[in-house]
Order: structure tokens, then sequence, then C-alpha cells
């Protein structure tokens, strides 16, 4: 249900159109040394790859987990901060906060979407989610214990979001550059939202600049491991730079992210969490302490702080949201069979 990918060939497909995507994902790519030659000199020509071009089963594969655990990051990062709606300390600050959320699930649609151009259902993407087989963005599996958290997530994980994903506005899969392109943009927001919120926080008393100071504490470590494992230990990386769905490696991104926030933070007026952060003169960056990758490594495999709450609030929120689903299909019904009847 729900799919965007309703013209994929097959005849047999039901209206929602589910039977053409499991079609479309049990099919085999044809192959041959001419189609690949094709592709590979589209993807060197920096040209786009479109749903309906030839493409490699491996490329295909690698969009849809890079997009479907995207997807699943924005609406899962919908909940740290959901839980502060009710608890916004004033309403100017309460009505951003729900601009923002929503703008969350608004990407998860446009990425779920893009991802069903490849053929898999959104269906079979929530499943995947909800029966803790498929990844979504370790940062949200850390709690939000103050109302400094709700800024410094703008400022620091909208930041490292956006700085990982400016680059995918030119990956080379057309619909999820596309809606990369408008992401971004909420996504800039959404990291001056939380600095202002921050800068304010910062012009008030001795308890909101330690509330301040403690979030970001707590926080920078784990943005920072937000960029992925490093190079050398990236799985993907290098097919993924190949195919031109990567444009800069995990750490490099990691180090412009470093490099942009420490004015920021010198700005704030507040001090970043590592003795070992210090300008280096001949790289021109700033070196950095070790992130604990064990840590990292924990919470993506399902033992982080807050891991469990998440997946059984999204679990609850799908099982109790099904009214809707069948009463919009039912009206999407009524509606195809009002028009056929007008047709005729
Ligand atoms: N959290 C959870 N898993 C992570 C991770 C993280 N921060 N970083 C890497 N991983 C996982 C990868 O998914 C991969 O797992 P898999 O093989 O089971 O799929 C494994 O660790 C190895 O990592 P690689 O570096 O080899 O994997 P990638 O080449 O896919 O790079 C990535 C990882 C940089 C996160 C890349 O997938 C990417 O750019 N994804 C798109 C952006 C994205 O998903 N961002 C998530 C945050 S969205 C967000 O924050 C919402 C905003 O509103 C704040």
């Amino acid at each position: 249900m729900y799919t965007q990918a309703l013209d994929l060939p097959n005849p047999d497909g039901d209206s929602a159109g589910n039977a053409n995507v499991v079609a479309m994902n049990a099919r085999s790519e044809p192959h041959s040394d001419a189609l690949q030659a094709s592709f590979d000199a589209k993807v060197d020509a920096d040209e786009k790859i479109e749903p309906r071009d030839w493409m490699p089963d491996a490329y295909r594969k690698t969009l849809v987990r890079q997009i479907s655990q995207h997807a699943h990051s924005e609406i899962v990062g919908m909940l740290p901060e959901g839980n502060w709606i009710s608890r916004a300390p004033s309403l100017k600050r309460k009505a951003i906060l729900i601009a923002k959320v929503q703008d969350e699930g608004g990407h998860g649609l446009y990425l779920y979407s893009a991802a069903e151009t490849l053929g898999t259902s959104r269906d079979q993407m929530l499943d995947a989610l909800h029966s803790g087989k498929a990844k979504y963005s370790s940062i949200f599996n850390y709690p939000t214990l103050n109302w400094a958290d709700v800024g410094v997530i703008g400022w620091l994980v909208d930041g490292a979001a956006i700085m990982n994903q400016i680059p995918l506005c030119r990956c080379s899969y057309g619909p999820y550059a596309r809606a990369m392109i408008r992401v971004c943009k909420e996504e800039s927001f959404h990291q001056r939202q939380g600095y202002e919120a921050l800068l304010v926080m910062m012009q008030g008393n001795e308890a909101q600049k330690t509330m301040v100071q403690d979030a970001v504490n707590r926080w920078w470590w784990k943005c920072l491991a937000m960029f992925g494992p490093p190079d050398a230990n990236s799985p993907h990386s290098a097919q993924g730079m190949r195919w031109g769905i990567k444009r800069i490696s995990n750490d490099d991104l990691r180090q412009k992210f470093i490099d942009a926030t420490v004015p920021q933070a010198n700005v704030l007026g507040i001090s970043l969490p590592d003795p070992q952060l210090k300008w280096n003169e001949e790289r021109g960056h700033y070196d950095h302490g070790e992130i604990d990758w064990d840590e990292f490594w924990a919470t993506v495999n399902g033992n982080g702080p807050c891991n469990k709450e998440r997946l059984a609030t999204r679990v609850k929120a799908w099982n109790d949201g099904e009214w809707v689903r069948d009463a919009a299909i039912a009206h999407a019904r009524k509606q195809a069979q009002r028009d056929l009847k007008e047709a005729a």
C-alpha cells in the first residue's frame, strides 16, 4: 500500500501495486556488457540514473539500503524531540518545534517515495524497521533530558545531518538527489532554530548556561559518530563513491563538521568536551580525540539507552494508525469508482 511504484511492469498487481513491487524485487536485472558499459558511462559523466534506466542489482540494493535507513532515521528522529512539544517553554518555541518535527515526517515521506521507485514497497521497508531488521541513525537512541537538548539536537544533530546530506544532493540516483535538495533546505532552518535557541539560553542565568553545556557534553561525541565508522572500517564506502552515491567519505565529512562547529561553539560561549581538540596549522584542520566505537556499535546493534523504547513507540504508532490507513484506502477506492462511473 501507499506505493509510488504503480507503473511497474506486472499486470497482476493489486490496486495498491503490492504484487507489482514484490515482482520487481524478485526479478533479477538482465545483464549484458553493453548495459553495464552504458550505466558506467552515465555515472562517469555525472549524469543521473533514473528509475526506468537499467542499473546493476547491487546498485539498486545499495540505494534501497541507504535510502530506507535514511527514511527510518527521519521518522524515528521525530521521537526524541516530539517528547518536548508539550513542554516547550513558550508558544513561539512550541510552534517552531511542531513545525520541525512535522518537517522530519515529511522527509521520511520523500525518502520512502524515492526508495519505492527502486521497486521496494513502503510496507516492506516499514516491516523491516518494525521487526528490528533495519537500521536507523544511532543518534536517535539517546534520551533528551532537558530543554537544552532540543536546541543541541537542532544545532549539532541537524548540523551533522546537513553536512552529510548536502553531497547527497549530487547523488547519482535522480529521485534521491532531488529529494535531498528540499530536505537540506529544511534542515538548514532546523539547524538555525536550534542554534538561536541556545544563544538565547546562553544569555540567561547560570542554570540555563549549565544546561546548555551539559547537553553539549552529552551529544558531541554521538554527533561525531553519526558520520559512520572510520573510512578504513567502512565496508560500503569504496563502492558507494565509485557509483557516485557517496561523494565525500565518512572521515572527511566528520572533519568538515568539526572544523565548521568549533567557531560556532566559541560564539556560543561553550566548550566542546574533547581535550585533544586543537587547531593543526599544518593540516589546516582541527585535530580531535578518539570516538568510542564500541559504544557506537552497541547502539547500532540495538543496545543503546533508548533503542527498545524508540522501536516500541514506532510499532505502537503503526498499529494505532491502522484505522486511518484503512479509511484512506476505502476512500480512494470509492473515489476511483466514482471517477469511473462519471467517465462512462
Ligand atoms: N547509525 C547507524 N548505522 C550506521 C551509522 C549510524 N550513524 N553509520 C553507519 N552505519 C551503518 C551503515 O548503515 C552500515 O550498516 P549496514 O551494512 O547494515 O547497512 C554500516 O554501519 C557500515 O557503514 P558504512 O560507512 O560502510 O555505510 P554507508 O556507506 O552506508 O555510510 C552513512 C553510512 C554515512 C550513514 C550513509 O548511509 C549515509 O550517508 N546515509 C544517508 C544519510 C542518513 O541516513 N543520515 C541519518 C541521519 S538522518 C537525520 O539525522 C535526520 C535529521 O532530521 C536530523
